[in-house]
């Protein structure tokens, strides 16, 4: 079963979502209307939680996970991903908060405490450090990731086309089921 619970929390799923039967979701998470998650992605919401906001795709093969409090981090990490986020496939995030209309490339990851502010694009193999602030309306590419330039107009109007297109996928995959 895709969705599971954790010490008897249930995942919450809003309406018109789609997570693929392979997938595996579970305990404290959360996942806003008209998102998706896709085939072989894993998202563990059981030290911590995962919200996942509106119109949010999470590529296949991702993996979703968050820190559990302790002294040196009270709160812990949980993972935050906001409105029209992108996230390609085999992506990693753990513990950090995302803003909105980002594109995380395929296979980079983002680790603990991390800030992405909104209007980002994350280059695909990208590696971002704990604790980094990525700043709003530019590239970041590289291992570990640097600022590479401002975002062109172009780029700031695909994100939200990219989390549209994702949009209507998954309801092309509601209408199979
Ligand atoms: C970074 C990216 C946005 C392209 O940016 P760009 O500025 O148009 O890059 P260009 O193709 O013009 O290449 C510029 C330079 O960056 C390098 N580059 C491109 N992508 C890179 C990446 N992900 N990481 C590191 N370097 C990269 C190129 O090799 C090139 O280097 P060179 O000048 O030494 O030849 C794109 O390559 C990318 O990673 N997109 C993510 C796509 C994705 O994963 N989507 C999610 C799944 S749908």
């Amino acid at each position: 079963m895709a969705i599971r619970s954790y010490k008897g929390i249930q995942p919450k799923i809003g309406i018109n979502t789609y997570v693929d039967e392979s997938a595996v979701v579970v305990g404290e998470l959360y996942l806003g209307k008209d998102s998706s998650i896709w085939p072989c992605v894993a998202a563990r919401g059981d030290v911590n939680y995962i919200q996942i906001g509106e119109r949010t795709n999470i590529q296949d093969g991702s993996v979703l996970h968050v820190t559990r409090k302790s002294e040196s981090a009270p709160e812990g990490y949980p993972l935050i991903i906001g409105n029209d986020v992108t996230i390609g496939h085999k992506a990693m995030l753990h513990g950090c908060t995302l803003g909105n209309r980002i594109l995380v490339g395929m296979g980079a990851i983002i680790m603990d405490n991390t800030i992405v502010e909104d209007d980002v694009i994350i280059g695909g193999g990208a590696l971002v450090p704990p604790n980094k602030k990525l700043e709003s309306g530019y590239l970041y590419v590289g291992s570990p990731v640097k600022q590479a330039r401002a975002l062109t107009e172009q780029e700031h109007a695909f994100l939200k086309i990219s989390a549209d297109n994702y949009v209507h996928l998954k309801d092309e995959y509601l209408e199979d089921l």
